[in-house]
């Protein structure tokens, strides 16, 4: 039975394929609207070098043992789990992990609809010359206005989920795979365009002095496990997509490279995304780099609205945030589809709407959180921030904790030996010892400390 399910979802149609696939489902809403403002939040430089070392010493062996699980079980998370789990022969409990990480994609998918939607609602209302020349009052009002129309929110939510069904429900080469190859080619470009456009038009100066000006002492525990969280945010692991992506990856391919290549990527993004916000931010004079999660829909229509050619560069600038988001969000439901495929026997179509309904639903928790629903508290936060804060700060680096654990001890070694012959030893010894010792002393001090640091 086992044998005659492996690979029934199909399979990416090269490395490439699966390198875009994956850096599609990293960057995200993650990487150019929240790394910017968390950034800004935690002090700017500090924060980013902690972030950067938490991706290549935590974020990179767990994606790589992610990966891994994924290829060799070669079905969705929740039952590759279960069947590297008896195949190892260890206690079944490990198999929730799959659960855990499915979880979690569905709360995050769910108010990720919700942000996603502000982006493709202002790609209208820059490129139709609402915001021309709006100071920082003007552009601050509108996305308040925004965010206090909950019908507004819920039309761009559904669109954004109905964009993701239309993917998904393509199946892995026709929907997956064609949108990624698509997609990420006009994403970079778009986003070196920026660049250049910053460099020339911006506060190029301020922006990367406050991203690389390393001052350790603003760093809290809260900004570390903050940083690690965001680290598994964004390279999309401890839930499951890369593991529902690894499902697809050809045999022969070297994890190790592959992994790498797809952080570098991600980083790169973020950096550059970074530079570009904040370098129109510190040329917008009433700006503060700590506004929040405004940061994107405040300062920079700002700017474009002030510029000339402005408003088209803005639009430009919000489908690339849209596009990353759009291609992120399909690795967020793609797991649970596929699970409902292999186990319900259902057709895609049907699997997707069951799972976009859900976030959907779950989502209206998101869109009534910035209105009539701001004032209901849990444990201090808003549904928004709670939902945020347990998906990225608690939820991911506990299945990320789990899954360094499970690869680094508990697992056959036959498994990972066959999976790992593409890999330089070298690399592979790295990985383990990361694995087994690293990785989990790291994720529970900063996660310890960092809830220490949060609530008492
Ligand atoms: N990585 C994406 C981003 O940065 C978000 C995302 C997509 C994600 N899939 C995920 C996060 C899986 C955690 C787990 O925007």
């Amino acid at each position: 039975m086992a044998l005659q399910q492996k690979g029934m979802h199909g399979a990416w149609v090269s490395r490439w394929t699966f390198i875009m696939a994956a850096t599609g489902s990293a960057v995200g809403l993650g990487n150019i609207w929240k790394f910017p403002y968390i950034a800004g939040s935690n002090g700017g430089g500090a924060f980013v070098l902690v972030y950067l070392a938490c991706i290549l010493f935590i974020g990179v062996p767990v994606m790589m043992a992610e990966v891994m699980l994924g290829r060799h079980g070669r079905k969705s998370p929740i039952n590759a789990m279960r069947d590297i789990v008896s195949e190892s022969g260890v206690d079944r409990r490990w198999a929730h992990l799959g659960w855990l990480g499915v979880l979690a994609g569905i709360l995050i998918l769910s108010f990720y609809a919700v942000i996603a939607g502000w982006a493709l609602s202002y790609i209208i209302e820059i490129g139709s010359g609402q915001l021309r020349g709006a100071d920082g009052d003007t552009a601050a009002a509108a996305f308040t206005q925004l965010l206090n129309d909950p019908s507004r929110l819920i039309f761009w939510q559904t669109v954004f989920l109905t964009l993701c069904v239309a993917v998904v429900m393509g199946g892995v080469k026709k929907g997956l795979g064609v949108a990624v190859e698509t997609l990420m080619p006009i994403l970079f470009l778009i986003l070196l365009g920026l660049l250049v456009f910053s460099v020339f038009k911006g506060n190029f100066q301020a922006a990367a002095n406050f991203l690389f000006h390393f001052n350790l002492d603003q760093l809290t525990w809260r900004s570390v496990l903050e940083a690690m969280g965001h680290a598994f945010f964004t390279l999309s692991i401890g839930m499951g997509a890369i593991m529902a992506y690894g499902a697809y990856m050809p045999q022969k391919d070297s994890i190790g490279k592959t992994v790498l290549i797809v952080a570098f990527f991600d980083s790169a993004v973020a950096i550059i995304s970074g530079l570009v916000i904040f370098s129109i931010v510190f040329a917008t004079p009433g700006i503060e780099p700590s506004a929040g999660p405004g940061l994107m829909f405040i300062s920079l229509p700002v700017a474009f609205g002030n510029m000339p050619g402005g408003l088209l560069i803005g639009a430009i600038f919000f489908i690339l945030v849209s596009i990353a988001a759009w291609s992120s969000a399909i690795s967020l439901l793609e797991p649970c589809v596929a699970w409902l495929v292999e186990t319900k026997n259902m057709g895609r179509f049907q699997a997707n709407m069951i799972f976009a309904v859900i976030a959907w639903i779950l989502g209206l928790g998101t869109v009534f959180s910035f209105n009539i629903g701001s004032d209901y508290q849990l444990f201090g936060f808003t549904f928004f921030d709670f939902l945020d804060f347990l998906t990225a700060n608690i939820m991911l680096p506990i299945s990320g904790l789990l899954i360094a654990l499970f690869v680094g001890y508990v697992v056959d070694k036959k498994i990972i030996q066959s999976e790992m012959l593409g890999t330089d030893p070298k690399v592979q010894l790295l990985w383990r010892y990361a694995l087994r010792y690293l990785a989990p002393f790291a994720i529970g001090a900063v996660f310890i400390m960092g809830l220490y640091d949060k609530f008492l």
